[in-house]
C-alpha cells in the first residue's frame, strides 16, 4: 500500500490519454444525447423546449447549452417514465427510499450492470483492494444501490464477497472475527458503531484481520477518517456515487494519495454550476455537481443535477481523471440558522476534534420565540471524562466556542453519558427539524 498501482491492474479506461479520453467522451456524449432524445418523452420536450437538438453537441463544452436533469423529473415520470429502453432488456430496478414523496426509481440494462460492476471493481483497486481478497460489505442490500452495487463490483475484482447488509450489530462483528476479511464497506457511521460493538465485547479493532475499509453514501470529514483509521489500524478511502447516476463508484479516492476522488469520467461526464443560477463554473470554483451519463442505456442523464457541493480538481494518480474535493455537504442539508449557513459537516468537524467526546452527535432544531435554536447533543466518551462533570462541562463550552467562531453561531451543546444517541445503521440521520411542529 502507498505504491501505484500498477499498470497491469490497470483497466482500459484508466490507461487512456488525455486527448484519447476527450475523444473517447465526446463520441460517448453525442450517442447519450441522441439516445436520450429518440427514446425519451421527457427529454425530447426539454430539448425542444430549449431549441437544441443532440446534434448541436460539437464539443464537450456544448454540453453547457442542453437543459439539466431534477431529481423532480425522475419523481414526475415515476416509475419508469425516464427509462430509454423497452422494459424487457431491464435487468434490475433500485430505488431511493423517498423521505420526500415518491421514491425515485432507475434500471439498469445487462450492459449498465457489467459497466457498473467495473467501476466499482476499479473503485475496489484503487481503495487497494485485490484479487483473493476478502470483502465484508454492510452496506444495506435491497433497492438501495449500496449492497448490490458494492457486491458485484467486488465480484468483478475477483475478491471473495461475504454479503452482510446492514444492521445485525454483533453478528457483523462476529462475522468479521470469524471470516477475516481484509476490507469492508459500510457507511462511515455505521463503521463508528461497528468499532464501539467491538469494544463493547472487550475486543481492540486494531487487531481484526479489516486493513482497508471503503465508505461513502454519506458526508465525512477528515477528522471523521482519523478517528476511524486510529481506532481500527485500517485505511479510510472515500467511494462515491448516487443510484440516479449508476450507484456507489461514480469516483473514489486512491489509498496512496487519498487527495480526493477520482472521477471515472470515461463513464461520468462531471460538470460544477452555480447552485442558484446554474452557471458553469471555471475549474477549481466550489459548486454544485453535474453529472451526465456517457454509456448507460437504461436510464440516461443528461446534465443531473447532484445537489452535492464539491469542486474538481486536475488529475493526479489516475490522471487523466479528474478529481473532485470530498464533499462535505449538500445544498439541501445546509441548515440556516439566524442567516448562518451551517453545515453538519462543520459540527462533526468539531466535535470530533474535542478531547472526551465521542464521535457521536445529533442535532436538533427548533424555534424559541421568534428565533431558531440549534441543540448539539453529544456524547461523553467512555472512561474518566465520562464519570467527571467538570470534563463534560468544559467539553461542551470548548463545543460552544468552536461553533461560535469557526462558523459563527451560537448553539447550545449538551453532553450526553455514553451510549445514550441513537447509532447509525446505515446512513446517518442526525438531523431532526421540529421548526415546523
Ligand atoms: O448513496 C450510493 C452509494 C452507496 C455511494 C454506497 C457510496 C457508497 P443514493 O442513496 O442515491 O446513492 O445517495 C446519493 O449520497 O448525492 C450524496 O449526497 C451522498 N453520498 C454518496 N456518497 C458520498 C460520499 C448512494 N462519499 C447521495 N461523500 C449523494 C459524501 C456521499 N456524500
Amino acid at each position: 500500500m502507498g505504491e501505484p498501482l500498477p499498470d497491469d491492474l490497470r483497466d482500459a479506461g484508466e490507461r487512456l490519454s488525455a486527448a484519447e479520453l476527450a475523444a473517447s467522451q465526446l463520441q460517448r456524449l453525442q450517442a447519450t444525447l441522441r439516445h436520450a432524445y429518440a427514446n425519451v418523452e421527457l427529454y425530447r420536450r426539454k430539448f425542444d423546449a430549449a431549441g437544441v437538438r443532440p446534434e448541436d453537441c460539437k464539443r464537450l463544452a456544448d454540453l453547457a447549452r442542453f437543459p439539466f436533469t431534477t431529481k423532480a423529473d425522475l419523481r414526475d415520470t415515476y416509475p419508469y417514465g425516464m427509462f430509454a429502453v423497452p422494459m424487457d432488456q431491464v435487468r434490475r430496478v433500485h430505488a431511493s427510499s423517498g423521505t420526500t414523496g415518491r421514491p425515485t426509481v432507475v434500471g439498469y440494462t445487462e450492459d449498465d450492470l457489467s459497466m457498473w460492476a467495473d467501476v466499482v471493481a476499479r473503485s475496489i483497486r484503487a481503495a487497494g483492494g485485490r484479487p483473493g481478497h476478502k470483502v465484508h460489505i454492510s452496506y444495506g442490500y435491497g433497492l438501495f444501490t449500496g449492497g448490490l452495487g458494492a457486491h458485484y463490483g467486488a465480484e468483478r475484482a475477483g475478491c471473495t464477497v461475504i454479503p452482510a447488509s446492514g444492521g445485525m450489530t454483533s453478528r457483523q462483528v462476529q462475522l468479521i472475527l470469524d471470516f477475516k476479511p481484509e476490507i469492508i464497506m459500510v457507511t462511515p457511521s455505521y463503521m463508528l458503531t461497528l468499532l464501539d460493538e467491538f469494544e463493547k465485547q472487550g475486543i481492540d479493532p486494531r487487531d481484526t484481520s479489516l486493513r482497508i475499509g471503503i465508505f461513502g453514501a454519506e458526508p465525512w470529514t477528515e477528522q471523521m477518517r482519523r478517528e476511524i483509521e486510529e481506532r481500527a489500524d485500517i485505511h479510510a478511502v472515500d467511494i462515491y456515487g448516487l443510484s440516479e447516476v449508476i450507484g456507489p463508484g461514480v469516483a473514489c479516492e486512491c489509498v496512496e494519495s487519498k487527495d480526493g476522488l477520482h472521477i471515472w469520467e470515461d463513464q461520468f461526464y462531471p460538470e460544477i454550476v452555480d447552485p442558484a443560477t446554474g452557471e458553469v463554473l471555471a475549474p477549481g470554483d466550489r459548486g454544485e455537481l453535474l453529472f451526465t451519463s456517457l454509456t448507460k442505456q437504461a436510464l440516461p442523464v443528461i446534465r443531473y443535477r447532484t445537489r452535492d457541493l464539491t469542486r474538481l480538481l486536475p488529475g493526479t494518480a489516475r490522471a487523466p481523471f479528474r478529481r473532485m474535493e470530498k464533499v462535505t455537504g449538500r445544498s439541501d442539508d445546509m441548515i440556516i440558522l439566524r442567516g448562518v449557513n451551517v453545515f453538519p459537516s462543520q459540527l462533526e468537524e468539531i466535535v470530533l476534534r474535542t478531547e472526551g467526546v465521542a464521535p457521536h452527535f445529533q442535532i436538533e432544531l427548533s424555534r424559541r420565540g421568534r428565533m431558531d435554536h440549534l441543540t448539539l447533543r453529544a456524547e461523553a466518551r467512555p472512561g474518566a471524562a465520562a464519570a467527571d462533570p467538570a470534563a463534560r462541562i468544559a467539553a461542551a463550552a470548548a463545543i460552544t466556542r468552536a461553533v461560535k467562531e469557526g462558523v459563527g453561531v451560537s448553539v447550545e451543546v449538551r453532553i450526553e453519558d455514553p451510549d445514550t444517541l441513537a447509532r447509525s445503521e446505515g446512513k446517518l440521520q442526525n438531523v431532526k427539524d421540529l421548526r415546523g411542529q
